[in-house]
C-alpha cells in the first residue's frame, strides 16, 4: 500500500529563506566556475557516475542544460569570473552552431531543451548573432517533425515510421523555442505549429485521475487518440514523476504563450496530483506510484521537484493573487527540501548541484534503457539553479 502525504499537509512545511536562496545560488555558481576547465570545450553527459559527470561531446538531448547553468552563473557573477563565464558560454554556443549546421544528433524533437538554455539564452543576454542563427536553425529542424494529421510534433524516430506516431509530455518545454523564433524572425509558421502541438497535447495528455501519459500515440490515418503508454515511467498507466513535472512546467509555458484560461485549470489538476503523491520529505520517488513505503528500495527523482518548482513560479505570474501566493509558497517548500536534503555542499564530493536524481529506471513494464539512477542529472542541476534564480531575482527574464 503506497503512503503519500496529502496536499494539505504541505501547509506545515518550511519555505526556503532569502538567505538560503542566496547562499545556495552562490555555491551553485562557484560549482559551475570550478567545472569550467572540464566543461568548456566538452559537455557533461546526462547523468553523473557516483556523483561526478564525465566530459564528452555535444550530443544527446541534454547538453543545453550545462550551457544554461553557465548563463545563469554569468548573470550572477561579477568581474573576472563574469568574463570567464561569458567566454565559456560563447565557446559552447559555437559548438551548438556546428552541431545544428552538421545536423549531428538532431533528428528528434528535443531542439528546445538543447537550444533554449544555450543559444536563446546567449542571444537574450549578449545579442550574439551566431547564437540567434543556431537557434533559428534549430527551430527549423524542429518544425520538420510536425504531422498535420493529428497536429503534433513527433518525438522520436523516423517520420515515416507508424510505430512512432506519437508525442510525449516533455515536448511542451521544446515549444518556447518556436515562439521565440517567430518573435525574432517575424515568421509566424513556428508559433502556429507550437500552438497546434500544445492544443493536441492538452486534449489527450491528462487522464481522468489527473495523472498524465508520458507518451501518446495517435492514429496515423485519422489523427485521433490511439493509446497512451510510458517509456520511462514504472508502467503504462502509472505516473512517471518527471512526466508529471514536465506537465506542470509545460502547462505554465503553454499558458504564457496561448493565454487560454482552461490551461490554468489543467495546471492545477496536474499539480494537485503531484502534490498528493509525495513522500514525507516532499521529493518524489521516480514514479509517483511509490510512496513512503518505498523508502530505501526505490530511488527518488530530485529533478522532478526542481522542474515543478520552476513551473509553479512561472504559473504564479499569471494567476490571481491567492493562487499565485499558494504555488509560490509550495515552490519555496520544494526548494527548502532540496536545500536541506539534496544539494551538493562540497565540490570535492560531487561536481553536480543536486543529488538523487533518476534519469531512466528499467522495469519489466517500461521500454527505457537504464541510465543515471540515483545520481546527479544535468537538467536537475539546471532547474535547481533556475528556481533559485527565479526566487533571488523575481523579474528574471526566462530563457524559455
Ligand atoms: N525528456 C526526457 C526526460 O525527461 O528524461
Amino acid at each position: 500500500m503506497a503512503t503519500w502525504i496529502k496536499e494539505q499537509d504541505i501547509a506545515q512545511y518550511k519555505e526556503i529563506s532569502e538567505e538560503e536562496v542566496t547562499a545556495a545560488l552562490d555555491f551553485a555558481v562557484t560549482q559551475v566556475e570550478r567545472n569550467l576547465p572540464d566543461f568548456t570545450d566538452s559537455f557533461p553527459g546526462p547523468a553523473s557516475f557516483s556523483g561526478f559527470y564525465k566530459p564528452g561531446e555535444n550530443r544527446n538531448w541534454t547538453t543545453g542544460f550545462w550551457t544554461g547553468e553557465i548563463w545563469l552563473s554569468y548573470e550572477r557573477a561579477k568581474g573576472v569570473e563574469k568574463e570567464r563565464l561569458l567566454n565559456a558560454g560563447l565557446t559552447q554556443v559555437s559548438s551548438f552552431h556546428k552541431r545544428i549546421e552538421d545536423k549531428f544528433d538532431v533528428d528528434n524533437h528535443d531542439m528546445g531543451f538543447l537550444f533554449s538554455p544555450s543559444c536563446v539564452a546567449a542571444y537574450k543576454l549578449t545579442g550574439n548573432e551566431k547564437a540567434k542563427e543556431a537557434a533559428i536553425l534549430a527551430a527549423e529542424q524542429l518544425i520538420r517533425r510536425f504531422h498535420p494529421i493529428g497536429e503534433f510534433l513527433q518525438a522520436w524516430g523516423s517520420m515515416d515510421d507508424p510505430g512512432n506516431y506519437r508525442f510525449i509530455i516533455d515536448c511542451l518545454l521544446n515549444l518556447p523555442l518556436l515562439y521565440w523564433a517567430s518573435e525574432v524572425s517575424g515568421d509566424v509558421k513556428y508559433r502556429d505549429i507550437a500552438e497546434k502541438h500544445i492544443h493536441t497535447t492538452m486534449k489527450y495528455i491528462l487522464r481522468e485521475d489527473d495523472s498524465t501519459w508520458h507518451t501518446v500515440f495517435l492514429d496515423p490515418k485519422t489523427g485521433e487518440f490511439s493509446h497512451g503508454s510510458t517509456c520511462q515511467g514504472y508502467k503504462d498507466g502509472s505516473a512517471w514523476a518527471r512526466g508529471q513535472a514536465w506537465g506542470i512546467y509545460g502547462t505554465a509555458v503553454a499558458y504564457k504563450y496561448t493565454k487560454r484560461e482552461e490551461y490554468i485549470a489543467y495546471f492545477k489538476r496536474i499539480a494537485t496530483y503531484f502534490l498528493n503523491h509525495l513522500p514525507k520529505d516532499l521529493i518524489p520517488f521516480w514514479d509517483l506510484t511509490f510512496g513512503g513505503e518505498s523508502e530505501g528500495t526505490e530511488p527518488r527523482d530530485s529533478s522532478s521537484a526542481a522542474i515543478a518548482a520552476c513551473g509553479m513560479l512561472e504559473m504564479s505570474k499569471y494567476m490571481e493573487p491567492s493562487d499565485a501566493a499558494y504555488y509560490r509558497s509550495v515552490a519555496k517548500k520544494f526548494m527548502k527540501a532540496l536545500f536541506d536534503g539534496y544539494r551538493v555542499k562540497n565540490g570535492d564530493s560531487s561536481n553536480g548541484q543536486i543529488l538523487h536524481g533518476t534519469y531512466s529506471k528499467k522495469t519489466p513494464f517500461n521500454t527505457c534503457t537504464e541510465e543515471g539512477v540515483d545520481e546527479c542529472i544535468i537538467w536537475g542541476d539546471y532547474y535547481y539553479m533556475e528556481a533559485l534564480t527565479r526566487l533571488h531575482t523575481p523579474d528574471w527574464k526566462i530563457y524559455w
